[in-house]
């Protein structure tokens, strides 16, 4: 039988899968030789067990809780001087908030006495024991939390929790019993083997938790690891003002700034900091309060930094004096800090480039493109709170998780507004532009969690006084009702009234040129440049005018992958299309094909100006003709009704006739070039001639939506033929569109110099759905069944589609060694798929301009990873 619980002297760092991050960490403190109190793992093993067929390792706990107990010299629950623990959830993945945890455990009517006497403090004793029934009954018993929280209230009348004594936690025990009763029809348990036992098993059932499903599939963390538990001697922070709790971060999460962060709260139990119940002090101030601690605190903060080479986040409480470490990770942080921090770290000789780099995601550096306010914009400021994650973000103020959603649902952008969030906001937290609150520090549960997902929050805008129940919030006198638009800034905090303009990104105006000034942007400038130092993937970019062109060329796209033609046959040349259409004669088609002839021309030359020396790849007209015609009910209209032309007639005909079913498999591609002769011997003559007067062109000619080798052969004979009449070389390829191209690429290759994959066409007829058609419709229901993890459309399937490619890779390089290879679909700018990319081996990604950096820095971490693990 597996080991199914260790203790915090059996652990380290590297158990994270079994013991979770909590667990693996608070055993790497442990042999650090931190204060950390004693306790022991389950491991998340046990969890998978649990979850199965429901047992726990009873015995091996028992064992454990043994060993304990004599480390304590206290018994769990004991009558006279109880020992007490907590039951804390911890899984292989950080998910802030997301499970349970139950502190006080052991209490009860007799425990609660003798804590009382020992510790000398009579309030205390009672305030941990209501802190334990009501944790107890939410995480364990699965009553409404606000049940208890109203009793609360009701208590305080008015008054602070600092205000109440004794007698008034020892009222509310009895009134959260009494509420445990009504709702549950049980008694609270007072044996402290049950209550440690249900509140281990409640743990691993949070792992099923819906917001626990909800946040995995945000973060994109599978659903099959399971959680650890742990179970910790409780240190207690709510023992007088000599003691208290905190959270604190190495560096600054926001900004990346050097130096200690951190929130403090006296005479308070852990979750009240995290929980924003009452507002914390920063950290600062504990060194007038506690100066002795605040000592040891840094430089634990410091040993930990350099330990775990990475900014750590914390929880520490002090009981009368004494400092005890609750819990360490490498910290969440925003995408600006994650920059700094990578950079700074390399310079203080921690780590190498190599790993900065890697510790940068493409996902960071697109939330750093984000444009920001304007300064000096005219906006009512109405107040500033903390800028706990950064960005721009505008919309109408609403008060409800549901709320936002319903309204991001019909398109509307929201600002979800409240005291303060916790688990259950989530998702409203994701429906919304940004979040803002008015209680809670940096490390709030909306700062957090909202840094997690990159979204804008400002938190602790003390002056707000939000009425959820109302729907508004007043400010200064000024209030502010549902559906009233705000802009929060999360980099400054500040709120304003009303709709603010945006200005690009500083990071924007460094790739568009700027020499890089500011700390962050230098830190994005050398991740970058060691990025492309590192990259084997070329990156260009789509572009189907020289404006998007030259931007991507200033952005460091090496070419264009993708120049589409279709948008040049609308607007002013709908009527020679339409005349190409209607010709009844090669006469007529061809007087048409020579009136588009030199305005084709026009459009490649500019492109070619702007991508001097670099390749251009050009494909051919793809969309079915129809789509360059009027609509059918317009016209069908028009002419019933008298009003059409003698040439809207012949239009409506020629619309009926070229109607398909299913146009995306109908009448497009390769297939129209080989209906409409001249067609695409136009665009190649237009694309030559183009390329030969602009002198250092590198025009390449891509024929889209070719299944079979036939289809390309004749093709390319008549381009090749007409290239010779010009004078000018340009290689001639394929796309990679059809699943048939894929599988018999190795014939294809014999007619194509290069390939460059479809990827959205071509995961459409892997899947055989649309995209237009279904992702509205079903895929919500396919990433709740797990189907797909993430649409396929947004990140390549490695197992079907990345199959296909394989193949077409292989097959394709086996005909021809030189044959170029590339993607030109959308998930050329998508980071888990240019990973992809580079691993099966190709030449390079194209995606869309404002892309190219993200793939640049993708192509670079996927080949310093794969570097990494060659060495290994
Ligand atoms: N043995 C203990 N003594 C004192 N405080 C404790 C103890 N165990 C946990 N706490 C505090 O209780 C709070 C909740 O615990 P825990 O860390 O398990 O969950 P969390 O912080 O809500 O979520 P996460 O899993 O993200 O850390 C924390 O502030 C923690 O520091
Ligand atoms: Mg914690």
């Amino acid at each position: 039988m597996p080991k199914f619980v260790y203790d915090f002297t059996e652990g380290n760092k590297d158990l994270r899968d079994l013991l979770g991050g909590k667990g693996a960490n608070l055993a790497e403190m442990t042999n650090l030789g931190l204060p950390v109190p004693p306790g022991f793992t389950i491991t998340t093993e046990a969890c998978r067990t649990y979850l199965a067929d429901r047992t726990v390792p009873a015995e091996e706990i028992a064992t454990h809780l043994a060993k304990l107990e004599a480390t304590m010299g206290k018994r769990l629950g004991d009558a006279e001087d109880p020992l007490l623990v907590s039951v804390r959830s911890g899984a292989r993945f950080s998910m802030p908030g997301m499970m349970e945890t139950v502190l006080n455990i052991g209490l009860n009517d007799d425990s609660v006495l003798g804590l009382a006497a020992q510790s000398g403090n009579e309030r205390f004793a009672w305030d941990s024991y209501r802190r334990l029934i009501q944790m107890f009954g939410k995480t364990v018993l699965g009553i409404d939390g606000e049940r208890f929280e109203e009793a609360l209230e009701e208590l305080k009348a008015g008054r602070q929790d600092l205000d109440l004594d004794a007698a008034d936690f020892r009222r509310l025990v009895d009134v959260y019993k009494e509420i445990v009763k009504q709702e549950r029809d049980r008694e609270f348990p007072g044996d402290p083997r049950e209550q440690m036992e249900l509140a281990i098993r409640a743990v691993f059932d949070s792992w099923h938790a819906p917001r626990a499903v909800l946040y995995r599939r945000q973060e994109r963390i599978p659903d099959d690891l399971g959680t650890a538990v742990n179970v910790v001697a409780m240190v207690f922070g709510n023992l007088g003002m000599d003691s208290g709790t905190g959270v604190a971060f190495t560096r600054d999460p926001a900004t990346g700034q050097r130096g200690v962060y951190g929130d403090y709260l006296q005479n308070a139990q852990g979750e009240d900091v995290v929980a924003g119940i009452r507002n914390t002090i920063p950290l600062q101030e504990l060194e007038r309060i506690d100066p002795t601690s605040h000592h040891e605190l840094l430089d634990i903060m410091a040993r930990l930094e350099g330990h775990y080479r990475d900014l750590c986040d914390i929880e520490f409480t002090i009981e009368r004096g004494k400092l005890w470490m609750l819990q360490t990770r490498v910290g969440k942080r925003t995408a600006a800090a994650a920059f700094r921090i990578a950079v700074q770290l390399v310079d203080e000789g921690l780590i190498g480039i190599d790993e900065a780099v890697l510790r940068c995601t493409g996902q960071q550096l697109a939330q750093l493109m984000f444009p920001r306010f304007t300064e000096g914009a005219a906006n009512t400021l109405l107040t500033t709170g903390m800028n706990a994650s950064p960005g721009a973000a505008v919309g109408q103020a609403v008060f409800s998780s549901e709320r936002a959603v319903e309204l991001a649902a019909r398109g509307e952008a929201v600002i979800l507004v409240r005291r303060e969030t916790n688990p259950d906001d989530l998702a409203g937290m994701i429906a919304a532009r940004g979040v803002l609150t008015s209680r809670g520090g940096k490390t709030s549960h909306a700062a957090v969690v909202a840094r997690g997902m990159g979204k804008t929050c400002v938190c602790g805008a003390e002056e707000l006084e939000v009425d959820t129940k109302g729907r508004r919030f007043t400010v200064n006198g000024t209030v502010v009702e549902e559906g009233d638009v705000i802009s929060i800034d999360g980099t400054s905090g500040a709120v304003y009234l009303g709709e603010v303009p945006v200005v690009p990104s500083p990071v924007v105006e460094y790739f568009e040129g700027e020499e890089p000034a500011g700390e962050l942007v230098a830190a994005v400038h050398r991740i970058m440049t060691h990025a492309d130092e590192s990259r084997r993937l070329a990156v260009r970019a789509n572009a189907d005018n020289p404006e998007d062109a030259a931007r991507a060329r200033r952005f460091g796209a090496q070419g264009i992958g993708l120049c589409r033609t279709e948008h040049m046959f609308l607007g002013d040349r709908r009527q020679l299309v339409e005349d190409l259409i209607l010709a009844e004669n090669p006469r007529e088609r061809q007087s048409a094909l020579d009136a588009l002839e030199p305005l084709q021309k026009a459009d490649f030359a500019g492109i070619f100006a702007a991508m001097t020396g670099l390749p251009v790849t050009i494909r051919l007209i793809d969309p079915p003709l129809h789509e360059f015609l009027p609509d059918l009910v317009d016209l069908s209209v028009k002419v019933a009704t008298g009003a059409g032309t003698e040439k809207d007639e012949r239009l409506l005909a020629a619309v009926k006739r070229l109607h398909e079913q299913n146009p995306m498999l109908g009448l497009r591609g390769v297939r129209l070039g080989l209906v409409i002769p001249g067609l695409f011997a136009m665009q190649v003559r237009a694309i030559a001639q183009a390329a030969r007067e602009a002198g250092k062109a590198r025009a390449e000619i891509m024929i889209p939506l070719v299944g079979a080798v036939q289809e390309l052969e004749s093709v390319r004979d008549e381009a090749l033929k007409i290239l010779d009449e010009v004078g000018v070389h340009a290689l001639i390829g394929t796309m990679i569109e059809v699943p048939r191209a894929a599988l018999t690429a190795g014939q294809i290759a014999e007619a194509a110099q290069f390939f460059s994959f479809g990827t959205n066409d071509l995961t459409q007829m892997t899947w055989g759905f649309s995209r237009d058609d279904v992702e509205a419709s079903f895929f919500g229901k396919y990433l709740d069944l797990g189907i797909f993890g993430v649409s396929p459309f947004e990140t390549l399937d490695r197992d079907g589609v990345g199959r296909l490619m394989r193949i077409a890779v292989a097959e394709g390089r086996a005909t021809r060694p030189d044959l170029k290879l590339g993607i030109c679909g959308e998930h050329g700018g998508d980071p888990d798929s240019v990973r992809l990319c580079h691993e099966i081996g190709l030449d390079y990604v194209s995606c869309s301009p404002f892309r190219v950096p993200v793939a640049r820095l993708e192509a670079g971490r996927a080949a310093l990873a794969g570097a990494e693990s060659d060495t290994r």
